[in-house]
């Protein structure tokens, strides 16, 4: 049991819990969140876990996530879990997951990749192989991106 909170409680938004350690950053870089676009953002770094050890916190205020934003989310911290807060409470706890196929949003790391042709209108397709310890492979050549390598492949 934590004694005292680090960061406030929110009245009304989500909370992203159990992100990796130190990938808070770039959890609201694949969100496109830099500050000027004027939400409340309270970030919470390298704080102990029961289930990771050490753990990020992201706190966002008066926003919800997209299918598109949750799956972005997925791929930078698979383990999170969002919560949703309306007037104090938390009204919903999920854990983030990946579609069984991803289209758009990653590059294909292969530059011969089909995908990747300037005169080709082909959108980027992943099969997603593995959800929580991340495998991916390009639908259109094979290639495999992996959990680790994968914030270099993100396009957004
Ligand atoms: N939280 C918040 N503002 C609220 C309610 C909750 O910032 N009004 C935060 C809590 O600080 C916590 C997270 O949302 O980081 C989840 O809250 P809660 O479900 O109450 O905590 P736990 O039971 O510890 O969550 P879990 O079992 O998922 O670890
Ligand atoms: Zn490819």
């Amino acid at each position: 049991m934590e004694k005292t909170l680090i960061v406030s409680k929110i009245k009304n938004g989500i909370v992203i819990d159990h992100i990796p350690a130190g990938k808070a950053l770039k959890v609201l870089k694949v969100l496109g969140l830099r500050g000027p676009e004027g939400y409340r953002i309270s970030l919470v770094m390298n704080v102990e876990s029961k289930k990771l050890g050490r753990k990020d916190i992201v706190k966002i205020e008066n926003k919800y996530l997209s299918r598109q934003e949750l799956s972005l989310v997925a791929l930078i911290a698979p383990s999170a879990t969002i919560n949703v807060i309306k007037d104090y409470e938390v009204v919903e706890k999920y854990k983030v997951t990946l579609p069984d196929m991803i289209t758009g949003l990653i590059k294909c790391p292969n530059p011969t990749c089909i995908s990747r042709k300037r005169n080709e209108p082909i959108t980027s397709k992943f099969y997603v192989l593995k959800k929580e310890k991340i495998m991916l492979e390009c639908y259109y050549c094979g290639t495999m991106i992996s959990g680790e390598e994968i914030e270099k492949y993100i396009t957004v």
